[in-house]
């Protein structure tokens, strides 16, 4: 288990992710109270694209540098998103906690767990380096388990929040803990907002899996997702998505706006689907 998130940053997977979340994190601020963040597997913060990790992989090559050589006019959600990652140093990529610690305003509060000390000591240092709005008391960093934290930091005294997961998946029974873990996360706090990234690869076994934990709940349930290639029953990526529970108001139309954008311009083959599907439309 030695995943190193510095393989895949700034990959379409981390587009569709960092897209969406800055999205989520923009229609959570239309309400004036503030709102709780939990961001459950943190990573190391900020990404150095120059370092041999990121070149031997090429993913960002084929990810965020290739969403920056896109010729039309982007849509609103990938414009702010562009603007969020100007902010860092040329030639590095913000991962998820450094992007929400920027979004947020001083009224909310951030808590980023990461369960690799080492990584969690990187991601302590890119905060404390990061201009935010947030005081420092409320930008917290953690190591630790970060589904455990949807057990013991939820409900927030907030009572607004939203929780980013988004896991490795290395180990094999990484799936089953997920869903119990978002399982004990709504039964102490249903009205959250719960976004879940996954890698779209095995996909009769992965609809299985995301229907069964819209199934786990009542709330509404939305898909979002990018492929860069056309869906195959094997083990290859060939793309992502998000699980959002309870997505707030909207985020669903920016998503419609958002999703042929980034297909048209990440897709490796013409018949590479996007997605964006309720799983439980009626409730
Ligand atoms: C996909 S990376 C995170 C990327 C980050 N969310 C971003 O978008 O920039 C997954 C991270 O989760 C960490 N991790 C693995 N299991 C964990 C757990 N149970 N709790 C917290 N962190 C965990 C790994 O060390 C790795 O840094």
């Amino acid at each position: 288990m030695n995943y190193d998130h510095a393989f895949h940053a700034g990959n379409h997977a981390d587009v569709l992710k960092h897209v969406a979340l800055l999205a989520l994190i923009q229609a959570m601020s239309r309400k004036p109270q503030g709102f709780f963040l939990l961001d459950t597997h943190a990573g190391s913060g900020l990404y150095d694209l120059s370092a041999d990790t990121a070149q031997r992989s090429g993913e960002a090559a084929a990810g965020i540098s290739r969403l920056r050589a896109a010729h039309q006019p982007p849509p609103a959600a990938v414009a702010e998103y562009l603007v969020a990652l100007a902010r860092h140093p040329a030639g590095h990529y913000p991962g998820s906690p450094l992007l929400a610690a920027q979004g947020l305003r001083p009224i909310d509060r951030l808590l980023a767990v990461e369960r690799v000390p080492k990584v969690g000591r990187a991601l302590a240092r890119a905060l404390t380096q990061t201009a935010t709005a947030l005081p420092p008391r409320r930008c917290q960093t953690r190591i630790g388990d970060g589904l455990a934290a949807l057990k013991s930091d939820l409900p927030p005294f907030e009572r607004r929040g939203l929780i980013l997961i988004d896991p490795p998946y290395e180990a094999a029974d990484e799936r089953e803990a997920i869903a119990t873990a978002i399982g004990e996360g709504l039964k102490r706090f249903a009205t959250g907002v719960f976004a879940l990234w996954y890698p779209i690869k095995q996909r009769p076994v992965l609809n299985r899996w995301l229907n069964r934990i819209a199934k786990s709940t009542d709330r509404p349930v939305l898909l979002v997702e990018n492929s860069v290639l056309p869906d195959e029953p094997g083990n290859r990526l060939t793309g992502s998505g998000l699980l959002v529970i309870n997505p707030p108001w909207q985020f669903d139309s920016v998503m419609k706006d958002t999703l042929p954008y980034l297909n048209h311009n990440l897709r490796l083959d013409d018949q590479a689907p996007w997605r964006l599907d309720w799983l439980n439309p009626t409730s």
